[in-house]
């Protein structure tokens, strides 16, 4: 193996940065060189491709996005799409390749390795968390502590005077950023997708405040029986008459400097994926379980789900 390349692609995440450092860097003092893919699956099929050097890679540890740009791509999609981008790394002279993102990324991986034999290992690079094979992906702890910070600031005015907020935090189809973010802003009831939203049990936790009934409710955009914080809002008003006030964070949470244990993961597991390649590992994620990294088949990753922990609802049940 000569020459590898990198791209990042889906949503970015902080900690991208720092992971593509650790490529290039563990690549080159390996005896590699690393070529950087601009613009994920687009620039692949695009050609998109420039040589990385150590000083490409100065002064990006601590910040946010992707230095290698991103996109979802619609194209990649098609089997039309594949040929064009393994066409190009074939041209490329690519020996094996490292795609970080989330389940769509690992799927548009998987299929460059089974139509066209590809030599590829994904790495776990989104906000959600919600990839088996892997405790924790790149970006979820930033994205967890700005929802945190931004909820700290909203208890003020909600303590202040006494109101109900309602705070929509990301996480596509899963509860993870929730239920983090609610244990650790102490919410009065977490809403995730993986249960079902009681409204008797949050109005009962809203009584039992007494004076002032301030109160925190965190929902994941995934939903569940409420589709995000505004439709929760108006079924608490027709059941129960309270008005609650919505915040809903977006993107706030994709952005900004990665966190310390972001980087670290993101490090950690850019020099396992280059050392994986190495090794002749593809089609497989890898990720890391406790303080070791794993290598998990492609399909199983979304195949399998990384299941909230029930301790996590006792938690968030009994503190609340
Ligand atoms: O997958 C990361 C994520 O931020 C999800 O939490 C969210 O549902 C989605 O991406 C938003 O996607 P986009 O940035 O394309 O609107």
């Amino acid at each position: 193996m000569k020459r590898i390349a990198i791209l990042t692609s889906g949503g970015d995440a902080p900690g991208m940065n720092a992971h593509i450092r650790a490529v290039v860097r563990t690549g080159l003092a390996r005896g590699l060189e690393v070529v950087g893919i601009v613009g994920g699956y687009e620039g692949l099929m695009e050609g998109n491709f420039r040589n990385l050097e150590r000083k490409d890679t100065v002064n990006i540890v601590s910040q946010g996005g992707t230095m290698l740009k991103t996109s979802r791509s619609e194209v990649f999609l098609s089997k039309e799409g594949r040929i064009k981008g393994a066409q190009q790394l074939k041209d490329n002279k690519i020996d094996g390749l490292i795609t970080c993102g989330g389940d769509g990324t690992l799927k548009g991986a998987h299929a460059l390795f089974k139509e066209h034999g590809i030599r590829v290992v994904g790495t776990p690079g989104t906000i959600d968390n919600d990839l088996y094979g892997t405790y924790y992906t790149i970006g979820f702890d930033t994205a967890c502590n700005t929802a945190a910070e931004a909820i700290d600031r909203i208890r003020d005015t909600a303590d202040s005077h006494g109101r109900v907020f309602i705070v929509e935090v990301m996480g596509r189809h899963e509860g993870h950023i929730a239920m983090e973010v609610g244990i650790s802003c102490g919410a009065e009831y977490i809403s995730v997708p993986e249960a079902v939203t009681n409204l008797e049990i949050l109005y009962d936790k809203y009584t039992q405040l007494g004076f002032h009934n301030r109160t925190i409710i965190v929902i994941g955009e995934g939903g569940g029986k409420y589709k995000g914080a505004y439709q929760l809002a108006e079924a608490l008003k027709s059941e129960y008459n309270i008005d609650a006030k919505c915040a809903v964070l977006g993107h706030i949470q994709r952005g900004g400097s990665p966190t310390v244990r972001d980087r670290n993961l993101a490090s950690h597991l850019g020099l396992s994926a280059v050392d994986a390649l190495l090794a002749g590992k593809t089609n497989v994620l890898v990720g890391r379980v406790h303080h070791n990294i794993t290598y998990t088949p492609f399909p199983e990753t979304w195949t399998k789900r990384k299941e909230l922990q029930p301790y996590m609802f006792d938690l968030a049940e009994l503190l609340a």
